[in-house]
């Protein structure tokens, strides 16, 4: 039976902010665009995010200093040409989210309300209670319906149809049926999310199995920057569920079992608002000299009761709600426990200011683009700001649908065929027919508690040896799993098989990139290499993976600009 073949004239994969921005551009410049989503859109991982959105437009703030924390933030990884498109358009991307109808909250006098938050110098995040995210996310998907964007909700992108150096298209199948569809376009872009489901204790949603990227990295395409994965300081105990960084905003402060209020130690002066990377490793240094607190003596406490009922409850309802829901703790009237949890990834599928997708360091791949976490344009180097995320992926979203309006007319539509197929019904065909005996919830387990263990917020050559030889292990075990589910009805068990693929290939790239960086830089902590190395490494990992899993370094340069190096302390 043949497979059909719809034609559109751009395809976005992901309806997270990015997707849904993106897509909203296209239609409304009378482009015909789709957007294939494996979930509901109103359950992309954009809607996860609570604390907040920065832009620069109080009095006491400006746009040079918001690219100044970022730089800074970032190690000096950013590349400082997007790192200033990103801060200038800043302000008039919120204007544009509350004209499309997002309600931010207000201070009194009527004014879109900021708080503070870690590595800034001034409150920048805009936000809607602690519920950000979804509140931007229930506005840009209303206005890409409004404008009449098709959604393909619960499809599953299996791979991308790329051919000398173009792509044309994505082969997708209906979770509900398994009915498969190549979907033709002269453009493509990819809006896929993260990856951190690597690790056993993360703050992500169950779909961030860094599909995108494994399937651009499957065709030989580079991914950058990939051992560059955030850890969150506060993450819930045992569960990493996120505990925004809105609760240190607003005044939260945390201590250990001595009752020390440690960030004294580590950044005098920035305390509890120091950047994400410097707290967590506070938090998870205090866990391993022994002075952690709770019943596994894993956690930290983070105290917000000082701020009392009323704020509590103005600013922060959802985490008090997730508290209660999880560890059966009341924030108003006591502290919760928390831990570092891994959160974002810093790297991901290497894109210019416009959001094409590099072929390597000077080439581009011709209709293909991406935005959002699952790209690195690169904002946020080796260590993202709280609330430069929301902004990267509505921002970019919006403007690189924007760059595709303006490149489409000039892109020839390369007519699909029935073996563009080929590769994902093959995939789909090894996983629903092998008869080994391993299951994927145990081959899942055994990568996250490896990658938690050996290639997390601290890092030695020796533990990441360990990742790999793991990873590696994984990957030749995989040949020998067995499925139950052999059914084509919303067969979860078949798509967790699918992404548990790609995890392995993601983390070989987050592995192989750590082993070769010797030094420490935002999130990529080496205990055997402490410090910082300009001379050396203030360059951007591009790695690229051959058909048999190995993974092959190159280097880009970073692009500098007017924030110079300096020793980052808070
Ligand atoms: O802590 C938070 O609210 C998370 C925000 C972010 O990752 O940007």
């Amino acid at each position: 039976m043949s497979i059909p073949i719809y034609t559109y004239d751009a395809i976005i994969v992901g309806a997270g902010l990015a997707g849904c921005a993106a897509a909203r551009e296209l239609q409304n410049a009378g482009k015909k665009v789709a957007v294939i989503t494996k979930l509901h859109p109103l359950r992309s991982h954009s809607g996860a995010a609570q604390g907040g959105i920065n832009a620069a437009f109080s009095d006491q703030d400006s746009v040079e200093l918001h690219e100044f924390d970022t730089v800074k933030g970032s190690d000096y990884l950013a590349d400082q040409d997007a790192v200033e498109f990103m801060c200038q358009k800043a302000p008039e991307t919120i204007r544009w989210a509350e004209r499309m109808g997002a309600a931010f909250s207000r201070t009194p006098d009527g004014k879109i309300a900021q708080r503070p938050f870690g590595g800034q110098s001034s409150p920048r995040a805009c936000f809607a209670k602690d519920r950000t995210g979804l509140t931007l996310l229930q506005t840009i998907y209303e206005q890409a319906h409004r404008v009449g964007v098709k959604f393909w909700d619960e499809w599953y992108a299996a791979d991308i149809i790329y051919k000398d150096g173009k792509v044309s298209g994505v082969v997708a199948f209906n979770i509900r049926d398994m009915q498969t569809v190549i979907f033709n376009a002269k453009s493509v872009m990819f809006a896929t999310g993260g990856y951190a489901r690597a690790y056993k204790i993360n703050s992500n949603a169950h779909a961030n199995t860094g599909d995108g990227l494994s399937i651009v990295a499957r065709h030989g395409l580079p991914l950058e920057d990939m051992e560059f994965v955030q850890f969150h300081p506060s993450g819930l105990s045992g569960n990493g569920v996120l505990i925004s960084e809105a609760a240190r905003g607003e005044g939260g402060r945390l201590f250990n079992s001595l009752g020390e209020r440690f960030m004294e130690k580590y950044a005098p002066n920035a305390m509890e608002l120091a950047s994400r990377d410097v707290v967590s490793r506070a938090i998870l240094n205090e866990i391993r000299e022994g002075r952690g607190v709770g019943p596994r003596k894993d956690a930290v406490y983070i105290d917000v009761t000082h701020l009392g009922k009323e704020l509590i409850m103005e600013k922060l309802p959802e985490l008090r709600d997730l508290a209660i829901t999880f560890l059966g703790l009341d924030m108003i009237k006591e502290p919760i426990l928390i831990s570092a949890t891994a959160h974002y990834s810093m790297g991901g599928i290497p894109v210019n200011i416009d959001g094409q997708v590099r072929k390597n360091n000077s080439e581009f791949v011709e209709g293909f683009y991406a935005a959002g976490e699952c790209s690195c344009v690169s904002v946020h180097g080796a260590n993202r700001l709280g609330a430069n995320s929301v902004l990267e992926a509505l921002l970019f979203g919006r403007f690189v649908g924007k760059s595709m309006v303006r490149d489409i007319d000039s892109i020839e539509l390369r007519p699909a065929t029935q073996e563009d197929a080929n590769t994902a019904l093959a995939e789909m065909d090894f996983i629903l027919k092998n008869n080994g005996d391993e299951t994927i919830t145990g081959l899942r387990e055994e990568l996250q508690q490896c990658m938690t263990a050996n290639a997390g917020a601290f890092r030695t050559k020796e533990t990441l040896e360990i990742a790999i030889a793991k990873v590696k292990e994984l990957r030749a075990r995989f040949q020998n799993i067995r499925i139950k589910d052999k059914s084509t009805v919303f067969n979860t068990e078949l798509q967790e098989a699918i992404e548990f693929g790609h995890m392995i290939d993601y983390s070989a790239f987050i592995v192989e990139s750590a082993i070769a960086r010797n030094e420490s830089r935002g999130a990529h902590y080496r205990e055997d290499f402490e410090t910082r190395d300009d001379e050396n490494f203030l360059k951007h990992t591009m790695a690229y993976m051959d058909t048999d899993g190995n993974i092959k370094l190159d280097y880009m340069d970073v692009v500098l600009g007017k924030h110079e190096l300096k020793a980052r302390n808070y």
